[in-house]
């Protein structure tokens, strides 16, 4: 019976110019590039400019990922950004992106998830595109997490960095088999109770401020392996894959620990996890499309690949999402 499925048409990234290594941060903080990337896997990071902003990144992320679709920025009728970093309180960083790409049509919004923002927006891309509300949707991920940073946390500040990833998605016909192109199930799941675990200590409706990221990673990190592998599996189970049929996986970045604790609870092999950790840092929302623009470069994506992707963040909120390329 065919069906509407959301196919990825094309994917982009962009990362400021600026790198920041582990050995910049030892002479900041009392930290060192041994203990940052034994704990971490993070090697370095991208941290924007005075002036540039989510917005900037964003744009720069959704050009690459059209042109690399062939779709017009005109028809595109749907903007998603995700980002717990938007560039003014309102509007939405999605509206700004939205003109500066010169749409007009449709509509734009920012989804707050944090970490899983990504997931989240894609989820509600995909359940928009097959009602047939909208036809083309860019989902962007987009972050500058270093402007809510508390730099003299070593805990925190060695781990987070900026960056955008985007992807566009159009609502095609499909036969509803297992061989389906374009998104295949997505999850999304989140429990408030775990708020002070994870959250950023301002806001405009409470002490008028930004205020700065505020983590307890420990408990966050016991927390991931076990939330993440679970939502994996229930995705996986609505669709009747099993772990070893699945070509690439592509985590949100937040520890390589965590995510060889994943990998590992699920059978899946090094050789198909893509990591950008070393480079990149934790980019938030960022993170999953950012990886999905490494490995669309490195050519370890093409059309037919079976991709899962998965993050979680502060909320807790977390996610899965599993899609054919
Ligand atoms: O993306 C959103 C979700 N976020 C996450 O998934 C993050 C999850 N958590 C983590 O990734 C890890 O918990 C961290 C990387 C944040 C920390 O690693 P850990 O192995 O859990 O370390 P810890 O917090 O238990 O700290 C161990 C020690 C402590 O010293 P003492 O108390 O044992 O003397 C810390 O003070 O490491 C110390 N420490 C550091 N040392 C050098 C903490 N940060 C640093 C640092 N450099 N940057």
């Amino acid at each position: 019976m065919a069906v509407i499925r959301s196919v990825i048409r094309g994917v982009g990234a962009y990362l400021p110019k600026r790198v920041m290594t582990n050995h910049d941060l030892a002479r900041m903080v009392d930290t060192s590039d041994e203990w940052i990337k034994e704990r971490t896997g993070i090697a370095e990071r991208h941290i924007v400019a005075d002036g540039e902003f989510t917005s900037d990144l964003g744009i720069a992320a959704s050009r690459q990922a059209l042109v690399r679709s062939g779709i017009d920025p005109i028809d595109i009728d749907l903007v998603i950004c995700a980002t717990a970093t938007p560039d003014r309180t309102f509007p939405a960083t999605a509206v700004r992106i939205q003109a500066g790409l010169g749409i007009t049509k449709g509509a734009a919004f920012d989804v707050q998830a944090v970490c899983s923002g990504f997931v989240y927006a894609l989820a509600i891309a995909d359940n928009f595109l097959k009602t047939g509300q909208f036809k083309r949707a860019i989902v962007v991920g987009a972050e500058a997490f270093s402007r809510i940073l508390d730099w003299e946390d070593r805990g925190t500040c060695v781990l987070f960095g900026d960056g955008a990833g985007a992807v566009v998605l159009e609502a095609q016909s499909q036969n509803g088999s297992r061989e389906d192109r374009g998104i295949l199930a997505t999850r999304i799941r989140s429990d408030g109770r775990f708020e002070d675990l994870l959250y950023v200590d301002g806001g405009p409706g409470s002490t008028k401020t930004t205020g700065h990221l505020r983590m307890n990673g420990r408990e966050v990190f016991r927390h991931a392996v076990q939330k993440i592998s679970s939502v994996i599996e229930e995705t996986l189970v609505m669709t009747g894959y099993a772990p070893d049929e699945i070509d690439l996986y592509v985590p949100h970045q937040a520890n390589k620990r965590i995510l060889d604790g994943i990998a590992k609870r699920l059978g899946i092999p090094e050789e198909k996890v893509v990591l950008t950790l070393a480079k990149h840092g934790n980019t938030s929302a960022a993170s999953i499309p950012l990886a999905l623009n490494q490995a669309f470069e490195d050519h370890r994506i093409s059309e037919g690949k079976l991709l899962l992707m998965e993050a979680m963040g502060g909320g807790f909120t977390w996610g899965a999402a599993l899609a054919r390329w």
